[in-house]
């Protein structure tokens, strides 16, 4: 069935705590991973001071809200929110979200809140981080927190952003490399905390909840039978590994027969099982990230290659399964990452015909370097030809079938990438800092910011 867009599409713009929020330390707050990170290249900002969102919040919901937006996608940070040190809740973060939702909801702006991105409590790092079960029932607890501080007026939330790429590319946002086994437990324990989180949604609200992993069709790099094969497996490897479960309620085999011939599978306690398989602690949706396909070839025993420098578009692999090679039939970004919208569109085709459910699109977007010009102006085309393509596909997909609901492109506003600073901007909104400078942290709507107003107030019908 045909799907139209029409006033009630979440049209929107995302964003991630402890990218864009800064007072890292502010009103009870303690570290996260990110706060401690050690591993930031020189010459590349940290997270204390980000978009200072923490301190601009209401300017930034007037700009969205001018900007026409109907949704907005970010997270909550728990250590804003709960304080390890007195095993208590942090009233001053608590208050901090409930003004920031307010102000959303005055606007008609749709709150979608991930409960966690990438930025882990350090003190839960510490007594094991995501390899300790004890961590599941700590993220339980912080589910139970958020939905019953604003759980009613909530109605979409995201579990987990993107475990599978904390599982692919462990030092991107971890700053570390860890073994298959631990990697696969930690998956496990967080597929646990996920399922604990949505029943906890499913019981204690009317909201509606799914998990938020970053999704792409995979190309085999030549027609030959072993590189199809590799396709396969790096797709059941990178993406339906995180979906079979929590929807079909059962592990992908492809990837139980890699970790058994690796030696490497986790443990999985009784009762996991019936927990992981809860009726209660299944999806409403599909949120998904996408920023490009991935091509792959197949890979001999010793040929595998790790990913480089915490990029997750750069080269990956598992030995024996695939390798990740670069696509030369598409263009690529400032920064080096492939741009393929068509794939946006065979993405969601395979979502939909393998899960059948409705998608949310939680991350899309395109860094590059933008600048104010003499008149304070940043003509940021690039970003408007990049939406524009993603778009007409979008619009394909949904006349389809594709059932999606909304479209929150990374990001609102600018904000520091995970690993390339603040000079890799996204948003639709500038901020006026650099590395090393925080200047006035001013905003300035980019060309972008009106482009999109325009199409978000059309429903995308000026798009040609
Ligand atoms: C997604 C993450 O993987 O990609 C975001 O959810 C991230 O947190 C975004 O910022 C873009 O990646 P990067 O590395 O350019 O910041």
């Amino acid at each position: 069935m045909k799907k139209i867009i029409d006033e009630k599409f979440l049209w929107g713009g995302s964003s991630s705590a402890y990218q864009i929020e800064g007072g890292w330390n502010a009103d009870g707050k303690e570290p996260s991973v990110q706060d401690v990170k050690t591993y930031i290249p020189a010459g590349t900002t940290d997270f204390k001071v980000a978009s200072d969102h923490y301190h601009h919040w209401k300017e930034d919901v007037k700009m969205m809200s001018e900007a026409g937006f109907r949704s907005y996608r970010f997270s909550i940070s728990w250590t804003r929110v709960w304080s390890f040190k007195n095993n208590q809740p942090n009233q001053p973060g608590i208050k901090f979200y409930n003004d920031l939702i307010d102000e959303l909801i005055k606007y008609k702006i749709e709150p979608i809140i991930t409960m966690y991105h990438f930025d882990l409590p350090d003190f839960l790092q510490q007594q094991g981080g995501w390899l300790s079960r004890s961590t599941i029932d700590e993220f339980a607890k912080y589910a139970q927190l958020l939905v019953e501080n604003f759980g009613h007026k909530v109605k979409y939330w995201l579990t987990i952003n993107e475990q599978n790429m904390m599982a692919l590319v462990p030092e991107a946002v971890l700053g570390q490399k860890a073994t298959m086994k631990d990697i696969y437990q930690c998956n496990h324990h967080m597929f646990l905390a996920q399922a604990k989180a949505m029943k906890i949604v499913h019981q204690l609200s009317k909201s509606l909840v799914g998990p938020a992993p970053n999704i792409n069709v995979i190309y085999p790099n030549t027609n030959t039978p072993d590189d199809y094969l590799a396709a396969i497996n790096c797709a059941n490897i990178r993406n339906w590994y995180y979906l079979d479960l929590p929807i079909f309620g059962k592990y992908n085999t492809i990837v139980l027969d890699l970790l058994e011939k690796n030696n490497s599978m986790f443990d999985i306690e009784k009762g996991d099982m019936e927990i992981l398989t809860d009726p209660l602690a299944k999806p409403d949706f599909i949120a998904f990230n996408y920023y490009a396909t991935g091509t792959v070839k197949s890979s001999d025993e010793n040929n595998a290659v790790a990913s480089k420098g915490g990029d997750q578009h750069s080269k990956s692999g598992v030995k024996g399964y695939f390798e990740q090679v670069k696509n030369p039939n598409l263009a690529k970004t400032q920064f080096g990452w492939e741009i393929d919208p068509v794939g946006f569109k065979t993405t969601m085709l395979e979502l939909t015909t393998r899960y059948n459910l409705p998608l949310i699109l939680t991350e899309n977007g395109i860094g590059g370097y933008d600048e104010l010009d003499a008149n304070n102006e940043i003509n940021d085309q690039y970003r408007i030809d990049y939406y524009t393509a993603h778009f007409k596909q979008m619009f394909e997909a949904m006349e389809m079938g594709v059932d999606l609901i909304g479209y929150n492109p990374w990001s609102a506003i600018d904000l520091v990438s995970t690993h390339e600073g603040i000079k890799k901007r996204y948003g639709f909104i500038f901020v006026n800092r650099t590395e090393d400078d925080l200047k006035d942290l001013k905003r300035y709507p980019k060309k972008s910011f009106y482009w999109y107003k325009e199409v978000i107030k059309n429903n995308g019908k000026n798009i040609k």
